[in-house]
């Protein structure tokens, strides 16, 4: 947790590894803490979801027609970058059919029993979410197909010359998977899939009223003006937008009168080591370190994740898909490079050479 020790810094507590300091503070990660914040604030039904507005528009149909019909829905595959609301919108596709969800993540169905044990525990109609689907195990794999497919379990019993395939029903449920690497799932498991949508950048508009939504949930004095100041910095991420609302409100309750106005929410994202770009001191030192330490590239990302002691997932999940996004960054078949954008963002210039090659 931050403490607010002066006017310009805050204590972190962590140790610096580059010329900028790291800040923890606005990862998507999924921590405890996080989970109970977004749950406490994740829309339930369509009216209050905002953003996604081609995918809400297809859902809608898909969810009436499942219930004219009195059959399950789809299987259905969420993909893209974390934070923009996959586990929500699987949320709202269970309240709207009247229906439970189980969630759970491919990393937690380790062992075929995990996924048989769920499996067998659903009752008709349930949604199953399965979160980072793109990390399921071969083994669970081939059990889901035909529990996709044909809502049965095919269980093997006795050994070699002796062993019988047992085919157990299940009920109807409807899997919907979630990840932010639609390319690593296999393709049979993908081609199980009825619908597959990627899910967008929020706008900065559809980002202010993500925040002035979640100010009226939690009580926080907020004016439009400062909706929008943080919904700038919050890299097209409702994830992001929310956590920012809350600790600017730390800082305008305790710093100035508590109402968050555009100079409150600037100056305290600022002090937070925010910039104008959403960027945060760990994107700031990548796009830093291609610059300095590998004349802006191309440089692979195992080199970037060990010079800035990250894990090639984080970078990879966390911190790329915005760069590249907003432009400041390019993935090229020899690694990253940084655009004549980033170089612009971080004050510098392109050397002329390199800029020849873009
Ligand atoms: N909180 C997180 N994502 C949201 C969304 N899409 N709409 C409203 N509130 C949200």
């Amino acid at each position: 947790m931050a403490i607010i020790s002066d006017n310009e810094n805050i204590n972190l507590g962590i140790k610096k590894n580059s010329s900028v300091k790291k800040n923890p503070m606005i990862k998507p990660e999924n921590n405890e803490y996080d989970k109970t914040y977004e749950n406490s604030i994740r829309p339930k039904d369509f009216d209050n979801y905002i953003g996604q507005s081609a995918l809400k528009e297809t859902l809608k149909i898909t969810l009436e027609a499942a219930k004219l019909r009195e059959k399950p829905l789809d299987h259905m595959l969420f993909y893209g970058p974390p934070g923009l609301g996959k586990t929500t919108i699987a949320g709202v596709i269970a309240s709207q059919m009247g229906v439970e969800i189980r969630i759970t993540s491919a990393p937690s169905l380790e062992r075929p029993r995990d996924i048989i044990g769920i499996l067998m525990s659903l009752k008709g109609g349930e949604i199953l979410f399965i979160d980072e689907i793109h990390r399921l195990n071969k083994v669970a794999e081939e059990i889901l197909y035909p529990a996709m497919e044909d809502f049965t379990l095919d269980m093997t019993t006795g050994k070699s010359q002796t062993a019988k395939t047992l085919r157990v029903p299940l009920p109807k449920f409807t899997l919907i998977g979630a990840t932010t690497k639609a390319g690593e799932l296999s393709g049979p498991l993908r081609d199980r899939f009825g619908i597959i949508h990627r899910l967008e950048f929020y706008t900065i508009r559809e980002l202010t009223q993500v925040v002035m939504r979640t100010a009226g949930i939690l009580d926080i004095k907020i004016n439009e003006q400062g909706a929008e100041a943080i919904a700038k910095r919050s890299r097209g991420t409702p994830r992001i937008a929310n956590r920012l609302v809350k600790r600017v409100s730390d800082f305008a309750i305790v710093k100035y009168d508590g109402i968050i106005t555009e100079d409150v929410a600037n100056k305290s994202l600022d002090i937070l080591k925010i910039d104008e770009f959403g960027l945060d001191t760990t994107d700031r030192a990548l796009l830093d370190l291609i610059i300095n330490k590998y004349d802006g590239g191309p440089v692979g990302i195992e080199t970037i994740a060990a010079a800035l002691s990250e894990d090639v997932r984080t970078i990879e999940d966390v911190c790329e898909p915005y760069l590249l996004q907003a432009g400041l960054l390019q993935r090229t078949p020899r690694g990253r490079k940084v655009s004549p954008e980033g170089y612009r963002h971080l004050g510098m210039k392109m050397p002329s050479e390199q800029q020849t090659l873009f």
